[in-house]
């Protein structure tokens, strides 16, 4: 195993550790702000670093359209390019190809699609993925290519992209061989099925991972629908190796998922909703648009240790938003991704004390408003 993962305590289901990467410790349960197109959009990456964060994670299929995959190598890799020196998680194309992408065709080969830029055409292989990710991006922490099914799906259609996914699994684990400073991650699919979910894990783990990845989620299916399958669905992978929830979510959704057993999130949501005037804080979440906030002189949320957080009042954030200002976007991003690794430090700490059940009870009765 090229990263060791120390889990320093559990607490029920949850627990509490470091992945050790030659770039650095990656504190668990962990928050990755994307950094999608050699970005977190509206963050230079010494705030980003400043908000805690031990890890990014970057996009194969929009790197791969621009700048390129050659060029990015040409130019010493995404840290080098991105002046983030800390761990990059890349993901492998799949799920983007599918939500963005003009549509694509699907083979047991490889998946085939058309740029959202310029239409121009591209063919993505478990092999390219993967050569793309560790050859030419460099990443620390490197995704199989798998098949991400719609939600929701009839057992026989969430089956048949499973066993795509366990296929393509054998083909990354063959394409990336064994290395000392990078780490490939298997993706575990099935959709809604406890059935399906045990199959792809014991897949996976024939195949031998360095991480195990849980996808297919946050695609529809609601808060409590993922709650259901994050009951049985985390269980069936391996306890000494991190599992990571894609694409998740909400503070709430993080809380009820390292509650389940999950040590690391991705999610767009801090940022993107964020551009809009939507902020997350200790007492729930606040839409700075709403006109209850045009003379608030109060801080977004003064727990938070961050500038934007602390500094700048909800009257002021509210005429930013709502005046379309470039720093009204910087500031709500900033706070946001702040607030996610404030959460991730408090849920550290409460399993390190063993007292993450009465963490997420506060949590629910302070962050839910009924
Ligand atoms: N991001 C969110 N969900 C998924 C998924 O199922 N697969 C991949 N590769 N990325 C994701």
């Amino acid at each position: 195993m090229p990263f060791p993962f120390d889990i320093k305590a559990t607490d029920g289901r949850a627990r509490t550790g470091v992945l050790k990467t030659a770039r650095g410790d990656i504190r668990t349960p962990a928050f990755m702000p994307v950094g999608t197109a050699a970005t977190v959009k509206a963050m230079t990456v010494d705030q980003v670093k400043q908000t805690g964060a031990d890890i990014l994670l970057g996009n194969t299929y929009h790197l791969m359209l621009r700048p390129g995959p050659e060029r990015m190598e040409r130019l010493g890799g995404l840290h080098k390019f991105m002046h983030w020196d800390k761990p990059i998680l890349t993901d492998s194309g799949g799920f983007q190809v599918m939500s963005l992408s003009g549509i694509s065709k699907l083979t047991e080969e490889a998946v085939t699609f058309s740029s959202h830029i310029d239409g121009s055409k591209h063919v993505l292989t478990p092999e390219r993925s993967i050569q793309i990710q560790a050859d030419r991006l460099g990443s620390d922490i490197v995704m199989q290519l798998d098949e991400c099914v719609a939600w929701p799906a009839e057992e026989k259609r969430a089956r048949q992209g499973m066993e795509l996914s366990a296929r393509w699994a054998v083909r990354s684990k063959n394409a990336f061989g064994t290395r000392d400073t990078q780490a490939l991650f298997g993706i575990q699919q099935g959709s809604t099925y406890e059935n399906l979910r045990k199959e792809s894990s014991e897949r996976l783990q024939e195949i031998g991972f360095d991480g195990y990845a849980l996808g297919g989620l946050a695609v529809g299916e609601g808060h409590e629908a993922m709650c259901e399958v994050l009951d049985f669905a985390p269980e069936f992978l391996p306890k000494d190796r991190p599992r990571y929830l894609m694409g998740v979510g909400k503070p709430i959704d993080l809380v009820e998922a390292v509650y389940r057993g999950v040590d690391m999130f991705d999610c767009v949501l801090p940022t993107r909703a964020g551009r809009h005037g939507q902020a997350w804080t200790w007492d729930g979440p606040v839409n700075i648009k709403n006109a209850r906030f045009a003379e608030d002189e109060s801080a977004l949320d003064p727990m938070v240790p961050c500038p934007a957080s602390q500094d700048y009042s909800r009257a002021y954030l509210h005429h930013l938003i709502r005046a379309d200002e470039i720093l009204g976007k910087i500031l709500l991003s900033w706070h946001n991704i702040a607030f996610f690794q404030a959460l991730t430090a408090a849920m550290r700490d409460a399993i390190e004390k063993g007292e993450f059940e009465q963490f997420r009870k506060d949590f629910r009765a302070r962050h839910i408003k009924t």
